[in-house]
């Protein structure tokens, strides 16, 4: 039995995500963990919400509510929908929570003990009025370049130059609206990343099979211009982990915290502490200490693409800089984006088909389904009303559901509603049981190497291999001449019943826990010999039909929803 420690991106707090971030980390992270423990190989799954920086204060003051307060209902938020979408986390975690911080300051403690933490002066934003630095989306003015109003520190909405917050003129706070703002100087601290670029490179270098598109990104970011740069990890945010080394305090970083790029991929570690401390695991150290049985486990990262810098680079300076054993990434699958009807998901402007608002139009198997099976892999994909209506009523409700509904009510009028007995497997079955035992084969090595939509376009073909089968074995012509010849059929097709009900789990688990229900199994075995998989269901076990199992999507729908979603979100 394999160990697989597998970790989902961790989700900014402000918001429902939309369905692009869904299929660009924790979709196909889930459907990586529950095929590996369908395998029966021994799975940690984990994910948690990303709960510092800017972003998280910003929404929790549009929302008028204490940041810590907004972000323990949004984690309540997010974690019910993921549940909804059937993600099957070990534990869905906080980067708030007192094991990330005490496990940050950890960080920051040997890295500084180490060397490889250097103190910078900068020059900053001060609001007296508010008693704070202020970050530049903190801070807004005339922008020098076109005169618009409301440019931002960083960067200005309307020309889209890129600016420094001293540039703009009349600059303002925007918690207060304070003119009184002045430069102060400030300390802060710098992971010396640059002085690690070899030790990187090398083991940049030394991962095997990795997709181009990740370890390109990785070396972009080692040798363009100066090469790797220092990284800082502090802000003046009053919301994030407090700058401590270890339990110590940190002479002149009082008053800061660790940038929410440091904490965030730490939280990874913690998220396993805090299943432990939930009581749902007893041990999270042989799962990331490689002094404790962490040498044996494969880990493995999913992740959009912009996400990639981090998790090559900055969070194995983290781990590699601290020079202690932990596990690092085994394998990072990277995702493109996902558009939308000819436009980009906005989650400032609404536009798109958010977390929610998906479960509250159809059951979660079809948008699972839709989602992995045009996963964005090799490069972007778009969303269609049109193409998922397409995938929904063909793959899913001709396919899979007609075959499982002609099969089951077939049977229970002829033979009622247990597996007949009675014949024998012939020519059509074997070269049928031959087919599907490759296409097995060739899905398992789909699944294996995490490529989503040619594992998708397996399974699907493994449905219609079963289609095909009983249209042309027809036991509806031969049980009139030969009702034994009729039995061998349906007793095969209800076995492939059985069969789907395995293999699709991974892609539509409540699918699959209908058929498993329908046939009245405990459990369901992964198919490790197919012929004797394909007479597991002896004669005389009994079933039930089970109600319909997908519903096709109208055109009448289809435009409501296409007008509902165009944008705008209430
Ligand atoms: N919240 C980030 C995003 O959505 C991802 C953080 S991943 C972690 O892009 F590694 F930092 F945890
Ligand atoms: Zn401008």
């Amino acid at each position: 039995m394999a160990r697989h420690l597998i970790t989902s991106a961790i989700p900014y707090i402000n918001g429902i995500k939309h369905l692009g971030n869904l299929v660009g980390s924790q979709l196909p992270a889930d459907l990586f963990a529950r095929y590996q423990r369908g395998r029966g190989h021994e799975v940690l799954f984990l994910c948690a919400t990303d709960e510092h920086g800017t972003p998280a204060e910003l929404a929790a003051a549009k929302a008028g509510q204490p940041v810590a307060e907004y972000c323990a209902e949004m984690h309540d938020v997010q974690a019910k929908i993921a549940q909804g979408f059937r993600l099957s986390f070990d534990h869905f975690g906080r980067s708030s929570s007192p094991q990330n911080q005490k496990l940050t300051q950890h960080f920051a403690g040997v890295l500084a003990d180490r060397g490889l933490i250097r103190e910078v002066s900068e020059t900053q934003m001060y609001s007296p009025t508010d008693g704070r630095y202020l970050p530049d989306r903190y801070i807004e003015g005339t922008c020098p370049n076109c005169g618009f109003e409301s440019a931002r520190g960083d960067q200005c909405d309307n020309c889209t130059k890129q600016l420094d917050p001293v540039d703009l003129i009349n600059p303002h706070s925007t918690i207060s609206g304070a003119t009184d703002l002045e430069m102060r100087e400030t300390k802060h601290l710098y992971l010396r990343q640059s002085t690690m670029k070899d030790e990187l490179e090398k083991w940049i270098d030394t991962r095997e099979g990795w997709p181009v598109l990740t370890t390109s990104i990785a070396k972009k970011w080692l040798n363009d211009g100066d090469g790797l740069q220092d990284r800082g990890i502090t802000r003046d945010l009053d919301w994030g982990v407090p700058v401590k080394k270890g339990d110590a305090d940190w002479p002149g970083m009082e008053g800061k915290v660790f940038y929410v790029w440091f904490d965030a991929p730490i939280e990874y570690i913690a998220c396993a502490q805090e299943w432990v401390d939930a009581g749902k695991g007893d041990d999270w150290s042989r799962w990331w200490r490689t002094d404790a049985g962490a040498e044996d486990v494969t880990y493995t990262q999913f992740m959009g693409k912009d996400n990639v810098p981090f998790h090559t680079l900055s969070f194995p300076a983290t781990i590699l800089g601290s020079g202690e054993p932990w596990k690092l990434v085994d394998y990072i699958k990277s995702f493109n984006y996902l558009n939308y009807e000819g436009g980009q998901f906005s989650t400032s402007r609404g536009r798109g088909v958010f977390m929610d608002q998906a479960l509250e139009v159809l059951p979660s198997d079809y948008w699972r389904w839709w989602l992995l099976s045009h996963a964005p892999e090799s490069s972007d994909a778009e969303f269609t009303w049109e193409n998922f209506q397409a995938s929904v009523n063909k793959d899913l409700s001709d396919v899979l559901g007609n075959f499982v509904s002609r099969v089951t009510k077939f049977c229970r009028s002829k033979f009622g509603e247990e597996v007949p007995a009675g014949g024998s497997y012939g020519p059509a079955e074997e070269a049928l049981i031959a087919e599907l035992t490759e296409r097995l084969t060739a899905y398992q090595g789909h699944m294996d190497a995490i490529e989503v939509r040619k594992a998708a376009a397996e399974l699907r073909a493994i449905w219609a291999a079963g289609n095909e089968y009983l249209q042309s074995a027809a036991p509806w012509a031969a049980f009139k001449e030969d009702p034994d010849r009729a039995a061998a059929i349906v007793r095969l097709s209800l076995n492939l019943i059985r069969l789907y009900a395995v293999l699709s789990a991974p892609f539509i688990p409540d699918t699959s826990d209908v058929l498993k229900e329908a046939l009245k199994l405990d459990s369901l075995d992964w198919p490790e010999d197919l012929p004797e998989a394909l007479n597991a269901l002896a004669p005389g076990a009994t079933f039930t039909v089970p109600e319909n199992l997908f519903r096709k999507i109208a055109d009448e729908e289809r435009e409501d929803w296409q007008a509902r979603f165009s944008g705008t979100r209430g």
